[in-house]
């Protein structure tokens, strides 16, 4: 792909991942602006993008006190690239993620969430022989049914244990509202997320009673912000995919613009009313619905399923040749598929961003 830049995206080589990059900038800064001067601080979750220059962005854009990822092999990624102040918002477990995890602890501040002794004090081991000390979030489950403990007695008993820990610090609690994130509608979403995260904060009131300090508790996303980001007790929006945004989660935050996309070519045209693109489930993350193609309301994709066509119908007027572009419903999954962004203005390439973290699944 060298000499891309000031190439018009339609004659970029396919399937490319493309990213908008004035809309990029535009929902970094709407989120960034939002909590200014809020005593909740942004900490944008890198699963999204997988990308370090996006990610240098969004600290660049204020508001942020750190950066979240999913996976240790993401913090490496984030702490290569010198990143200061890194959450891992999941469960590390296991002698050799131990091992990558400390090392990564000796470069820069890192937390990590935990919902158990037995990881609290495997870490708390792996961190106290190499001499560094390592944050821990115990993780609540306010209704997600993922990760987490109950609020409450169960992880105030889990806190208590890990004040005793050499090598770790207790830094406070992660609790994500993950299960509502997609409630349709926006009252009702907000009201539940209120309510889930009163939990989070009477289980932080607890341990404060119990004379255990609460530094931090650490939630939300890029359909919840409004509300979490403003409950008192909340210090840390953990939004993610309002960076790129996808169809699905449009639905939920509006707000923010669609700055991600697949670019396509047609590679046949079998029926009059069929046109075949050279991309299918192994380039685009279909999770929540097949893609969309992008301002084209009558063009449909009924099936999603082939690893390396999709077909279109509604598009008699498209020719063999000609490119399209494939809104995913899921921007996380489908950036974990692609080795760099293609960062566009218009019609014209910009940038090309290695997305450094892409398959880093250890
Ligand atoms: C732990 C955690 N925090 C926050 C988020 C929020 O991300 P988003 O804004 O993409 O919904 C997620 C999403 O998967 C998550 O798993």
């Amino acid at each position: 792909m060298a000499g891309m830049i000031g190439a018009p995206i339609d004659d970029l080589d396919t399937p490319a991942l493309l990213l908008d990059g004035p809309a990029l900038e535009r929902n970094i800064r709407r989120m960034a602006e939002f909590f200014r001067g809020k005593p909740c601080q942004l900490r944008p979750h890198f699963k999204n993008h997988k990308c370090t220059r996006i990610a240098r962005l969004q600290s660049d854009a204020g508001s942020a006190v750190g950066i979240t990822c999913a996976k240790l092999g993401e913090a490496e990624v984030l702490a290569d690239a010198g990143f200061e102040d890194i959450l891992i918002a999941n469960q590390v477990v296991g002698r050799r993620k131990l091992d990558r995890l400390v090392n990564v602890a000796c470069r820069t501040r890192l937390r990590v969430a935990v919902d158990h002794l037995q990881q609290a004090a495997a870490i708390s081991a792996a961190a106290d022989a190499a001499g560094v000390t390592i944050g821990l979030l115990v993780e609540v489950d306010i209704g997600m049914g993922r990760c987490g403990l109950p609020p409450g007695e169960p992880a105030l008993r889990l806190a208590q244990a890990i004040v005793r820990l050499p090598g770790v610090r207790f830094d406070g609690l992660q609790a994500y509202e993950g299960h509502l994130v997609s409630v349709p509608d926006a009252d009702e979403r907000f009201r539940r997320t209120r309510e889930a995260m009163q939990q989070a904060l009477e289980t932080r009131r607890l341990m404060e009673h119990a004379g255990i300090p609460v530094a931090v508790v650490s939630g939300g996303s890029s359909s919840t912000y409004k509300v979490t980001g403003t409950l008192d007790g909340v210090n840390e929006i953990q939004a993610g995919t309002y960076a790129t945004m996808d169809w699905s989660y449009r639905q939920w935050a509006p707000e923010f613009e669609q700055a991600l996309s697949v670019l396509a070519r047609v590679i046949s045209r079998p029926r009059p009313d069929a046109a075949v693109l050279d991309v299918g489930v192994k380039g685009v993350g279909h999770e929540f619905g097949p893609p969309q193609v992008r301002d084209n309301p009558t063009a449909r994709i009924p099936r999603f399923s082939s690893e390396e066509h999709c077909v279109v119908e509604g598009v008699a007027d498209w020719r063999i040749g000609q490119a399209a572009q494939l809104i995913p419903s899921h921007a996380c999954t489908t950036c974990n598929l692609y080795r760099q962004f293609v960062v566009h203005d218009g019609e014209r390439v910009i940038d090309v961003w290695p997305i450094e973290g892409s398959g880093r699944l250890a």
